[in-house]
């Protein structure tokens, strides 16, 4: 048996998890780029990279980020994953969740939509509009990139001076304005990992501001997470469709809400404050699917 593991980085920390544990249940892992396929059409083979052809050597495929892009590299990337799943791959996570949970208008609108808890946000491309949504949300508003990732690019704003420059700014750049009202968190968060339909490990995210990505320095403290939490965690990765994710939950005064979804998730953190492993937990459910 192969799995693909689509991933820039073949040695990086997670692709490295994963492919151990492939290696653990003689499955052999096959690392690309998404550079490097070529997806034909009306001669075969329909999709390969290097001499796989990935619909008939591949019996799943792993996705890890999909990273950045022009549109047109990044549309490319997501229909070569709806092809492969069309001709029957296995994707995980698949791809409509991915483009489901990298846009967190589109998440939030959904969790809204199934009434899971979310903070309340304003979405616009005009910047005078997006100052009116600051006076609306309290005149203490997180401004977020759309697509953005690991804490890169948010900002907090609470000057209405400041509001006004920033949003003109982004705007200028054809940025789309994403505003959240700030839920007073004390610094703090809560990562929950779903595979299917379970919390495998969670975690407390303790940081010295704001901002409680590990990836910015946050520590990790492992958490047994309440049930309702659990539930709620495992109901926003069904309202996506993502089967292997990473639910970000924040503590706010009127109760949980949560933040995003992580279609693509890192691990190290929260494997560092926890006994389970996540990359066997990973492999465990990918070859279960793949029984069903
Ligand atoms: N509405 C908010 N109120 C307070 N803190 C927030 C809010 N939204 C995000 N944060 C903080 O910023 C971090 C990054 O935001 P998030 O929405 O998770 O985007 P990213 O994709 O960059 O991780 C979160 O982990 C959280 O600590
Ligand atoms: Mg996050």
């Amino acid at each position: 048996m192969k799995i693909g593991i689509m991933t820039r980085d073949g040695n990086g920390w997670c692709s490295t998890q994963l492919r151990k544990a492939l290696d653990k249940k003689n499955v052999t892992p096959i690392c690309f780029s998404y550079r490097q396929i070529i997806g034909r059409i009306n001669y075969t083979p329909e999709a390969s990279v290097n001499k796989i052809d990935i619909l008939q050597d591949l019996d799943a495929l792993i996705t890890r980020p999909i990273g950045r892009g022009s549109l047109e590299e990044i549309i490319f990337r997501m229909n070569l994953l709806h092809k492969l799943e069309r001709s029957g791959l296995l994707i995980i996570n698949p791809p409509l969740a991915i483009e489901r949970s990298v846009d967190k208008y589109c998440s939030l609108t959904l969790f809204q939509e199934h009434n899971i808890p979310v903070p309340r946000t304003a979405v616009t491309e005009s910047h005078d509009e997006a100052l009116k949504c600051f006076h609306e949300l309290g005149e203490d508003v997180i401004v977020k990139p759309v697509f953005g990732s690991r804490g890169v690019g948010a900002t907090r704003i609470t000057d209405p001076d400041i509001a006004a420059r920033v949003f003109r700014t982004i705007t200028f750049h054809h940025g789309v304005l994403y505003l959240q009202e700030f839920i007073p968190h004390k610094n703090s968060d809560i990562r929950a990992f779903v595979i299917g339909d379970r919390v495998i490990a969670s975690m407390h995210r303790i940081a010295k501001n704001w901002k409680t990505n590990v990836s910015l320095g946050a520590k990790p403290v492992s958490l047994n997470l309440p049930t309702e939490l659990e539930s709620l965690a495992v109901k926003a990765a069904k309202v996506i469709g993502c089967k292997v994710t990473g639910v970000d939950i924040m503590e706010g005064p009127e109760g949980p809400v949560i933040i995003e979804i992580n279609s693509q998730p890192g691990w190290r953190g929260l494997q560092s404050v926890t006994k389970t492993v996540i990359a066997d937990e990973i492999i465990s459910y990918i070859l279960s699917e793949l029984k069903a």
